[in-house]
């Protein structure tokens, strides 16, 4: 095991998850219907038509999965909120039952002496808002912060670490341009408007954090992957480039920088109203990064966008799901982070993916994702070595889960769910993590 020496006295050891991919009880105490329900629930958009109505049932399991926690011994649970389970419509009436799920979750959490760390927003947009244009209407960013003054005010006494979105840049290219995520749109001027009025809905949701709870620490969670030409030609360097520019930095730049990035600009400013950029590059306390691989693009002519995902090459290293493993990007992209943002970072996530099974025993021996793991924690490492001020490290994520378009198939946990059963079992990568936090602790206290 590695050294744990260069982490600070305060380094944050954590697991992630979000609402919709662990909660399940989708129609129960009053939860209104988010575009993720909806998503689901058309034919050959999700893996053998699964959905998020059950999920890992973690509405009702909520305290075992906090003994599970406590039982790796991380100090923080980044978790989400589900808008529509706190406002059925997406506005107006607060669902009383639902604010009462994330008060026992919260209050759970902290008599375990693990901090909460509240996410705003995962992806499940109350589908009442969709009705009315969801993100590609510009009312969507008052919508939002008025869904932030009502979580703030109910949960900011004992929550204080917020963020505002999950990748924003996942969400909008997959939910609005490609058409592979909820609410499976595909159309380039719904695809910048919604690009733009998340990041108008950062901003005011970020102001009413700031002056509604006291000593909040806030940030936004982007994903972060350097982009590659594949293959490697003169085109598709071009197409890597500008689908750098909306993977990874479409929000980024204009919330901590004050500009869209020069290649996209010209696309958004038809959008833009005078005064917009200050009301969207707001104060943060920390970047929130999430990163896996590297990713792999083309240029092509029928994409909407002038380019694709394309296949990484063949002789690199893989995940179970395909992922290209590669820690020495994940050094580089820490570093890259920290010089161009120039602020405290904390990575709320990071995992490996797989199809994997129990086996004849009923154990999963997931070595593959304990030596991910371990080369992707030593790569932060280095990355604090050479002088990135990395704070935090959370795992993707607590238990296998409803992974997208890519249904249960393919799972991320540090604890295996048998959906029938609802079973968890730790796999043989929950003890590497619990000894990693352990001995991190050792050498800081000895130290
Ligand atoms: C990220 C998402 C998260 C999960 C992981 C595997 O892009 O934020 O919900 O699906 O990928």
């Amino acid at each position: 095991m590695s050294t744990s020496s260069n982490l600070r006295a305060d380094f944050v050891w954590g697991v992630s998850t979000a609402s919709y991919q662990i909660e399940g009880a989708a129609q129960e105490d009053g939860r209104g219907p988010s575009i993720w329900d909806r998503y689901c629930r058309q034919m050959g958009r999700i893996a053998n038509g699964d959905s998020g109505d059950v999920a890992c049932d973690h509405y009702h399991r909520y305290a075992e999965d906090i003994g599970l926690m406590r039982a790796l011994g991380v100090g923080a649970y980044r978790f989400s909120v589900a808008w529509p389970r706190i406002l059925p419509a997406g506005r107006g009436v607060v669902n009383v039952a639902g604010v009462a799920f994330y008060d026992r979750l919260i209050d759970a959490l902290l008599t375990a002496g693990i901090e909460p760390w509240l996410c705003l927003y995962h992806w499940d947009l109350p589908q009442a808002l969709d009705d009315r244009g969801g993100w590609v209407s510009r009312d969507c960013a008052s919508w939002f912060a008025d869904y932030v003054a009502i979580v703030a005010r109910r949960f900011g006494d004992r929550v204080k670490r917020f963020s505002t979105f999950n990748e924003p840049s996942v969400f909008t290219l997959l939910g609005y341009a490609l058409g592979l995520h909820a609410p499976g749109v595909a159309d380039r001027i719904a695809h910048l408007r919604a690009i733009h009025h998340v990041n108008l809905g950062h901003g005011a949701g970020l102001d009413v954090l700031r002056s509604s709870v006291p000593g909040v620490s806030i940030g936004a969670i982007h994903n972060y992957q350097p982009c590659h030409p594949s293959p490697d030609t003169p085109q598709n360097a071009a197409a890597a480039e500008l689908f750098d520019a909306y993977w990874n930095r479409a929000f980024a730049d204009p919330q901590l920088l004050a500009s869209y990035p020069p290649s996209i600009a010209d696309a958004i400013e038809p959008y833009q109203q005078a005064g917009d950029m200050a009301a969207i590059c707001r104060s943060v306390d920390w970047f929130g990064l999430n990163h896996y691989s590297p990713i792999y693009c083309k240029a092509d002519a029928r994409a909407l966008l002038g380019f694709s995902f394309a296949d990484p090459p063949a002789h690199l290293d893989r995940t179970g799901i395909g992922w290209p493993i590669n820690p020495d990007a994940f050094r580089e992209t820490l570093t890259m982070v920290a010089d161009r943002y120039r602020l405290p970072i904390y990575v709320l996530e990071n995992g490996y993916g797989g199809p994997e099974q129990p086996d004849a025993s009923g154990q999963i021996e997931d070595l593959a994702r304990i030596e991910y793991l371990n080369a992707y924690t030593e790569a932060m490492q280095a990355a604090i070595s050479a002088g990135a001020d990395v704070r935090g490290y959370f795992v993707w994520s607590l238990l296998d889960n409803f992974e997208w378009a890519y249904g249960y198939v393919q799972r991320f946990g540090l604890v295996h769910v048998d959906y029938a059963s609802q079973r968890r079992t730790p796999k043989a990568s929950a003890g590497w993590y619990a000894r990693k936090i352990a001995a991190s602790r050792q050498l800081l206290a000895s130290g």
